[in-house]
């Protein structure tokens, strides 16, 4: 099993999730600090993983990880396209360069890890794929490159659905929405101010956990997912589905619980311990 962007977030706890299932994991990313501190966890857990450092822009540099994770593993059952990246900025204030960076991250990486995956390994042996996008329904106001790029993703995901499955290779999207991981702590406090609002906009009155994405993740992947193909999963408590005329009214205990909080090594976010403006 496949997974980039596997040194935090939501790629951090997938690997884990499929490691702890028995699988063995490629962790894959550009920086091999996350990615080696990722390895370390799951071999202390008991699992097996292996890191590969790559760009995932740089087409040579994917065909030769795939090539180099096949020498080592044999087989290639699973592609988890996870790895992304993305500045804040209106569309008015994007250069080009910048546009090109969150497209080549987004959308050009994704498809040149799961085309490599397919002509490699799949075309001939079957296998899953499974692309994560993000809540750009309608638009992605302040990451318009973002959403342009998960958007474009959910459409290749449709078309390699349908040139793919023939050869046994089901591939599929997972849309998580607001997802409370520490990375939310990064952000400047101005961000972090409008980050403690976001459980409001939820009908379910709370972010998301990793473990809520991983494990869509993780059921795609699997046989009980066989028949589940061109797929988009949205994680996201309803977000989408509010809407400005109906105002939602404040969660009950039972909504807005706990969540599924199944990752072990889960590191909550502090933004939300403080108080809530
Ligand atoms: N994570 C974010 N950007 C990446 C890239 N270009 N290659 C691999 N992992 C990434």
């Amino acid at each position: 099993m496949l997974v980039t962007g596997a040194g935090s977030g939501i790629g951090r706890c997938t690997a884990h999730e499929l490691a702890s299932l028995g699988a063995r994991v490629a962790l894959i990313g550009r920086q091999s600090g996350p990615l080696e501190q990722t390895a370390a966890e799951i071999a202390e857990d008991g699992g097996q993983c292996a890191v590969f450092r790559c760009n995932i822009r740089k087409e040579k540099l994917v065909q030769d990880v795939i090539a180099a994770i096949l020498e080592q593993f044999g087989q290639i059952d699973g592609l988890v396209n996870n790895a992304g990246g993305q500045f804040p900025a209106p569309l008015a204030q994007i250069g080009k360069k910048g546009w090109d960076a969150v497209i080549e991250t987004n959308l050009t990486g994704g498809f040149l890890m799961a085309r490599e995956c397919y002509t490699q390994w799949m075309a001939d042996h079957g296998g899953a794929i499974v692309n994560i996008v993000a809540d750009m329904w309608m638009g992605m106001p302040g990451m318009g490159h973002s959403g342009a790029a998960r958007a474009g993703m959910v459409n290749f995901t449709e078309t390699a659905a349908a040139e793919w499955g023939p050869s046994g290779v089901r591939v599929n999207a997972v849309a998580p929405g607001w997802i409370a991981s520490s990375g939310l702590d990064t952000y400047p406090e101005a961000m972090k101010k409008v980050i403690r609002t976001l459980p409001r906009h939820v009908p379910l009155g709370r972010l998301g956990h990793e473990a809520e994405v991983s494990a869509a993740i993780v059921f795609l992947l699997s046989e009980a997912a066989a028949f589940i193909n061109g797929a988009c999963l949205r994680v996201d408590g309803g977000a989408p589905n509010a809407r400005r005329h109906w105002p939602l009214n404040s969660p009950s205990p039972a909504a807005s619980s706990q969540g599924f909080t199944g990752f072990h090594r889960a590191s909550p976010p502090a933004l939300f311990s403080g108080d809530e403006d």
